[in-house]
């Protein structure tokens, strides 16, 4: 089995901000409605010019920067997103381009918020597989284009961002197990079904181009479909959710995320939040917050991180991952035969 390790991690979020008070002044909505039901404070949103993969090329670049990789030694891109550029070529692609990744491979990987945890499944198998050895994973979006700014009952909840990791086979570390699920059945619950090219002089598309959503129905869904899949990744790993060192859950609702700690019975600073200040970002959510905790030291060599995510589709899932960094195994961590057969997993 061939290991890997995270060897750099990268985000970046437009520069314009957009308040709860802004918001105040666009829909019926307060600070106090937003914060309390949701968590939110802030989110990012894109300039004319913006789109995914221009902020998912500078996430890249700093995560290859990290990783001191220069883009020549990529053999694969992989990018998460419901927002890309257009139909085709696919945002991977554009970022192939624009890092002048000569030798990869690009495409794209669309899960809605899920995305993210299902295009880095993706490229640990790749690497398990010795079938590359150094791949970006991004996650990307401008959610603020597929958004009705007239519905009070969405507009508050979403932000743009962009986070990516540069995956590198490696001694040690990877992943200890996923679950990958989906219910199409329930797509009627949160979509965006239309092509949102067709716009007017005012920026508005058709009605069907914005994200649309049951959100009381998505809430519980979201609560116990994450916790499911926890406990199914932890038990495949033959762990339990008070090993976990640290949880970097799909950013949709503060109490999303609550519920999912206080069902597991997680201490708060097991979990990862940083909400208040993007709001939901899809499948940027996830790269963007696992990327603030590195920069926070909350990523230590040899940590259990889980990762958790529910969106469209529906879909939902989750993975465990053994954080190696250096790619030399840590010598408390490694022994026994609970990491070896769990590897099997996924
Ligand atoms: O990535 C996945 C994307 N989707 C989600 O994660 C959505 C999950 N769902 C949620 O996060 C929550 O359901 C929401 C934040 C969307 C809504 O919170 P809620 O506590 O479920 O509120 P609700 O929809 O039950 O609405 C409660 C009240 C309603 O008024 P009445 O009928 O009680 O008079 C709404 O009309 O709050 C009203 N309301 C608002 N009020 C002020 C709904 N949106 C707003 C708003 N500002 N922005």
């Amino acid at each position: 089995m061939i290991h890997c390790r995270v060897a750099g991690l990268g985000r970046y979020v437009p520069e314009h901000i957009l308040t709860n008070a802004d918001l105040e002044r666009m829909v019926e909505t307060s600070d106090q409605w937003i914060i309390d039901r949701t968590g939110i404070e802030e989110r990012h949103i894109a300039a004319p010019g913006e789109t995914t993969s221009t902020l998912a090329l500078a996430a890249a670049r700093v995560a290859l920067e990290r990783a001191a990789i220069d883009a020549a030694e990529l053999d694969l891109i992989i990018a998460a997103t419901t927002t890309p550029d257009g139909l085709f070529p696919s945002v991977a692609s554009l970022v192939q381009d624009g890092l002048g990744a000569s030798r990869a491979g690009a495409f794209d990987v669309n899960a809605a918020c899920m995305g993210f945890v299902s295009a880095l499944a993706t490229g640990t198998q790749f690497i398990g597989a010795g079938s590359a050895r150094r791949i970006l994973v991004i996650g990307a979006e401008v959610l603020s284009r597929i958004v009705n700014w007239q519905d009070r009952g969405t507009c508050v909840l979403f932000g743009d961002g962009a986070g990516a990791l540069v995956l590198e086979a490696a001694e040690f570390g990877g992943p200890l197990g996923f679950v990958l699920r989906s219910d199409g059945a329930r797509r009627d619950q949160l979509f965006a079904s239309g092509l949102c090219g067709a716009r007017d002089a005012e920026g508005n598309g058709p009605l069907d181009c914005y994200i649309q959503m049951d959100g009381p129905a998505i809430f519980k869904f979201a609560v116990q479909a994450m916790t499911e899949a926890l406990r199914e990744t932890l038990s495949g790993a033959r762990l339990g959710p008070d090993e976990i060192d640290l949880l970097v859950p799909h950013q949709a609702n503060l109490r999303i995320i609550q519920g999912v700690a206080k069902a597991l019975g997680l201490r708060p600073e097991q979990a990862m939040v940083n909400i208040q200040k993007y709001g939901n970002t899809s499948s940027a959510s996830i790269p963007m917050a696992l990327c603030e905790a590195a920069e926070q030291g909350r990523l230590r060599e040899g940590a259990r991180v889980a990762l958790c995510g529910f969106g469209g589709g529906l879909a939902w899932g989750a993975m465990l991952l053994e954080w190696s960094t250096s790619g030399i195994p840590p010598a408390a961590s490694t022994s026994g035969g609970r990491m070896t057969a769990s590897r099997a997993g996924g």
